[in-house]
């Protein structure tokens, strides 16, 4: 139940890549995933709604793998009660299923660069063409699938898309615990239909919920992800990078890195950049921080060290950061943009502060 393992480095889970020197968690730890989608440019989904789920529910999913992980890193089978070791193990799963179904979910929706979602488009070519083939026609899979959806209503559950190689062929599965899922078969589209998923904005209407998230997928990385599943994946990964991340490695530092670099005497000094438009969106800062206006940089980047790293933020790590990391890079400074922004931030349990102003140029 991986994702594209065409996805670039810095995306994977930290156990497939090199440790960057200085700058590890533990080799246990599970990496977040940025979101990939505009949560406050979504059909009928509402940022709240959105980045709830990502940074309670899936940071929460996360934040518990990695512990429960840490925890049998440290177990002595030999000594251990069953119970113990029975208990572990199954929430060990469960918590991995939920990491897994929820990156499948989130980087299942949004729109295509900066814009939004365009609404009920079709799959792509392949795809559309394997449901029609497995379904009858790509009215009649997704009529299964909202249905399934829909019967869930009141309860909870994921509705899954998977490729079956042993089946050969397309299933709408359904999965309790965020621990069921078909041997050998590989999700291609996941519908969370947990109430956390929808009670924000739309109550105990699930339906209506269901019929949303509908208008808000993205084609062209459901479609990514089956051709990966058949094995005809080629050169996707930029399809599952933050629009407007730098490109390359070595300017993008994960919310891990960073948590670890703060630990460390060489704290990389923490650029804090926001549009004018975002700051009502914005109510915490990383401590230490200072906040700029991204359009006032003749105005702030003499104030940056030449001699220590900087760690540069935004929102959710799109354009914002991307940007003047590409600029601060140009003109010499050792500047990483942090993947994922502060909201992955907060997916990991990261320590905030109030947010502060008080070095924001009020008229970039
Ligand atoms: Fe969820």
């Amino acid at each position: 139940m991986d994702g594209p393992t065409s996805l670039p480095k810095s995306y994977a889970p930290k156990s497939h890549r090199p440790k960057p020197s200085g700058q590890s968690a533990a080799p246990e730890t599970v990496s977040v995933r940025p979101l990939l989608l505009k949560p406050q440019w979504m059909n009928g989904l509402s940022e709240r709604l959105l980045v709830s789920h990502y940074e309670n529910n899936y940071g929460g999913a996360l934040r518990r793998l990695n512990a429960i992980r840490a925890r049998l890193a440290t177990l002595d089978v030999a000594n251990t009660p069953v119970f113990e070791i029975n208990g572990l193990k199954r929430e060990e799963l469960i918590a991995a299923g939920s990491v897994v179904l929820h990156e499948i979910y989130f980087e299942s929706l949004g729109g295509h660069g900066d814009n939004r979602p365009t609404g009920l488009t079709e799959p792509p070519a392949g795809l559309a063409e394997a449901l029609e083939r497995d379904f009858g026609s790509v009215t009649a899979w997704r009529a299964e699938f909202t249905a399934m959806a829909k019967a869930l209503a009141g309860g909870s559950g994921w509705v899954i898309l998977a490729w079956s190689d042993r089946l050969g062929r397309l299933v709408n599965q359904w999965a309790a615990d965020h621990a069921h899922g078909l041997p050998g078969a590989s999700p291609i589209l996941a519908l969370d239909m947990y109430e956390h998923a929808y009670h924000l904005d739309f109550g105990a209407k699930a339906a209506a919920y269901v019929d949303q998230v509908m208008e808000n997928l993205n084609w062209a990385r459901i479609g990514a992800r089956y051709r990966q599943a058949i094995g005809e994946a080629a050169g996707e990964g930029e399809l599952f990078l933050p629009f407007g991340a730098p490109a390359q490695d070595e300017a993008r530092i994960s919310a891990e890195e960073l948590k670890a670099a703060l630990g460390d005497g060489d704290r990389p000094f923490l650029l804090d950049l926001c549009l004018p438009r975002d700051l009502p969106r914005r109510t915490d800062m990383l401590a230490g921080a200072s906040m700029h206006a991204p359009a006032a940089l003749p105005d702030w980047i003499e104030t940056l060290p030449r001699d220590r790293p900087i760690a540069v933020y935004c929102i959710c790590g799109f354009q914002v950061s991307g940007t003047a990391v590409t600029e601060l890079r140009r003109r010499g400074y050792d500047a990483r943009a942090l993947v994922g922004g502060i909201t992955a931030w907060h997916a990991i349990g990261g320590a905030t502060v109030p947010l502060d102003t008080s070095t924001y140029e009020a008229t970039p």
